[in-house]
């Protein structure tokens, strides 16, 4: 085991998440919250029942909700935290230990973010092949060791997602995720800099959680929503409130390609 520091999580939750044995968790970001209306519940709690910092964005419900998704036993984290509030790295994946601790071994986290890629599609989804962190800081300050992120997002699991999408007619694409602290959108001339780095799209989360999940020997997916063109690709201004709602849109889509992505790995 990683880390500094120790994790006061609530035993009670604790226990009756380590007991329910979830096979899947998963991270709902940004407008994604809708997607535990598609969990058949066993159990929930607030994140500060659970003991797990609460976010005050709008979009981050803060609750924790454990059940069987797409025939799989899943615990969902509605919401996160993030740097941009004031959170330390160290807080920002407290959500990632607490799913290592009940024995999760698959980490799905999802985010909403702008588009850098002309390759992609804004209001679909893209699968992350890689990302950029940019926020200077980690998860693993004052752990021993190093570790490795060659195949972060396990390629397998990538493969799969697009696969499942193809067969369920859902548009996904695949790209290298940039990660900025935040709170503020980029300026245009930020963007053509991520660009030229060789980001496809950019947000304010999920690169500390990939970082801790893999410390922990977690297999890890994550999928963004391209709510939205990043800053200075259009004529647009951006707003979280639209973020949050083209999200929701997008849900649907990201349910229908886990439920098909279950179901053929349970047949094949
Ligand atoms: Cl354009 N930038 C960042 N940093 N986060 C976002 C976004 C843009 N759109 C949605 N989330």
């Amino acid at each position: 085991m990683v880390g500094a520091g120790s994790d006061q999580f609530d035993d009670g939750v604790l226990s009756e998440l380590r007991a329910f044995r979830p096979e899947l968790g998963v991270v709902l970001g940004s407008g994604f919250g809708g997607l535990v209306s598609s969990v058949r519940e066993v159990g929930a709690c607030s994140f500060s029942d659970a003991e797990l910092p609460v976010s005050s964005v709008p979009g981050h419900v803060g609750r924790l909700v454990w059940g069987c998704f797409a025939g799989l036993r899943v615990v969902m984290a509605c919401g996160r935290v993030h740097l941009y509030e004031g959170w330390a790295a160290r807080d920002v994946t407290a959500t990632v230990r607490l799913f290592a601790a009940a024995g999760v071994g698959s980490l799905l986290l999802t985010n909403a973010a702008g588009r850098i890629s002309p390759r992609l599609s804004v209001g679909g989804l893209m699968v992350l092949s890689d990302h950029l962190n940019l926020t200077s800081v980690s998860p693993l300050d004052g752990a021993a060791g190093f570790i490795d992120m060659t195949n972060a997002y396990c390629p397998q699991w990538r493969g799969e997602l697009l696969d499942a999408a193809a067969s369920c007619g859902v548009g996904v694409g695949e790209g290298v995720y940039a990660c900025v602290r935040g709170p503020q959108y980029e300026t245009p001339a930020e963007v053509r800099m991520l660009g030229a780095l060789g980001a496809d799209a950019v947000g304010m989360s999920t690169v500390l959680e990939v970082i801790e999940a893999r410390a922990r020997g977690l297999r890890v997916a994550g999928v963004s929503c391209l709510t939205n063109v990043a800053a200075g690709l259009d004529g647009a201004n951006l707003d979280h409130d639209e973020v949050v709602a083209i999200a929701g849109g997008a849900g649907g889509g990201l349910v229908a390609v886990l439920e098909c992505w279950s179901a053929r790995r349970k047949s094949g």
